[in-house]
């Protein structure tokens, strides 16, 4: 694979999927699971699962927690393509191929995008196995260059400049909002910056991420909100606070992948009926 996937590529990736899946679904809704969730996709009904490494150009996902298939079928009603796991720059891939699958989502005319995540709470008041409704992004990595929109521009896909003003869908958000509230699962409200990774953050990192006004830190997430938008898709962002970051040197704890996915098991259920409580509501 390219750096930059030509729109050939994009197009052989969607056919593929398109067939696997069948002529008869035509999911509108796609929903991206972050470390630690993947076991949501277990509640897709007449399922049709198509591993990552079957797709001609879809990147593949090398770290644990992250299962590496689409799961396309039904949830609440409505027909969805469900990806069990991400791939993130810091596995070596282009901003374009991290986002590969969210340009093969908006050929097969997905209109609507969950991104889930795991995130460190930088907010001093959020606990770990909460959740947060990402409102808007620190995109770090764009600032310094790594955009998935930079490089060659296809007109046909998106405008070659973005606005970013409106990145989370209002309604989407309200939807959240007053499921969590009838469920009764804290739903904190914040912003998410994505960051490199793969080491975790610093004590000052947190500080500096703090005064900037971040609620949440992770890797992954804002890159594909900018190519969903981009295709014109509303996006919905929930980050599961997998652990509390460190904002103190010689503080007790350190931040581990372990750690991280072990707090996914406790955040799965409350995904799960934020994200069914948005699509029966859609
Ligand atoms: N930092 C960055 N990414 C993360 C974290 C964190 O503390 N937890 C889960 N993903």
């Amino acid at each position: 694979m390219t750096d930059y996937p030509t729109p050939q590529q994009l197009a052989e990736a969607a056919a593929f999927v398109r067939q696997a899946m069948g002529p008869d679904r035509r999911p509108q809704i796609a929903i991206v699971l972050g470390s630690g969730l993947g076991a949501l996709a277990d509640e897709v009904e007449d399922a049709v699962a198509i591993p990552y490494g079957e797709i001609p150009h879809f990147p593949v996902s090398t770290i644990p927690g992250h299962l590496g298939r689409l799961v396309i079928g039904r949830l609440e009603g409505q027909e969805v393509i469900v990806m069990q796991g991400r791939v993130h720059f810091y596995e070596g891939y282009s901003m374009q191929q991290v986002t590969l699958p969210i340009r093969v989502f908006q050929l097969l005319g997905v209109n609507t995008l969950i991104l889930t995540n795991a995130a460190g709470g930088v907010n001093p008041s959020f606990k770990a196995g909460e959740v947060m409704l990402i409102v808007d992004h620190l995109n770090l990595l764009g600032m310094a260059g790594a955009n998935p929109l930079r490089g060659p521009h296809d007109p046909a896909l998106g405008p070659r400049f973005l606005d970013m003003s409106k990145a989370y869908d209002r309604t989407l958000r309200q939807l959240a909002l007053q499921v969590a509230r009838e469920a009764g699962i804290v739903l904190h409200q914040g912003v998410y910056a994505g960051l490199a990774g793969p080491t975790f953050e610093t004590p000052a990192d947190i500080r500096f991420l703090r005064l900037a006004g971040v609620d949440a830190v992770g890797m992954s997430t804002v890159p594909e909100t900018i190519v969903a938008r981009h295709g014109g898709m509303r996006v919905l962002g929930l980050s599961g606070i997998s652990n509390v970051a460190i904002d103190q040197v010689d503080a007790e704890g350190e931040a581990s992948h372990e750690e991280v996915l072990e707090a996914g098991k406790q955040l799965v259920p409350k995904m799960l009926t934020l994200i069914r409580g948005v699509l029966a509501r859609l």
